[in-house]
């Protein structure tokens, strides 16, 4: 498996990367969108695995990449929704460290977790 982004950076949005996972054939098993949602905030969505390949460290590998992404952008923290109904993501998101900071009117839970400073203790 290889982490690998396309970094983008258009008008009005911000910076942002498309990071994904491939297989040993150069497939796409996994995908996270991350972009930065305020001066010190990043977010993250269209995360995703590819059934058959969960459960092998795929979606770990991508969030690492993605808090990575963060860190670089002097973010302080990241962040994504998750629909209550959603225990996987829900049990996945709190092995890595994340907490429940705020549910929105809908029903979505706003996951977030710190993000250490670059060059600072990890
Ligand atoms: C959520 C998702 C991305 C996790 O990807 P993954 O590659 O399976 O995750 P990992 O293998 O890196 O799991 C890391 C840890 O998270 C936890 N975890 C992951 N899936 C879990 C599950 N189904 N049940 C319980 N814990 C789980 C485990 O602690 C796991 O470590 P372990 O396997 O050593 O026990 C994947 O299940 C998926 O694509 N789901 C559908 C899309 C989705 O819901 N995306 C999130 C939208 S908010």
């Amino acid at each position: 498996m290889k982490i690998d982004q396309f970094n983008m950076n258009f008008p009005g949005e911000g910076d942002m990367a498309l990071v994904f996972a491939t297989d040993d054939a150069g497939a796409v098993i996994g995908t996270v969108f991350v972009k930065r949602a305020g001066v010190h905030v990043a977010e993250f969505a269209r995360f995703f695995v590819r059934e058959g390949e969960r459960r092998r460290g795929v979606g770990r590998a991508l969030i690492n990449r993605a808090v990575e992404v963060a860190q670089k952008a002097g973010c302080s923290s990241i962040s994504c929704a998750v629909h209550p109904e959603n225990k996987r993501a829900i049990l996945f998101y709190t092995r890595l460290g994340f907490m429940a900071a705020f549910h929105f009117g809908d029903g979505d839970i706003l996951m977030t977790r710190p993000v250490a400073p670059a060059g600072g203790p990890s």
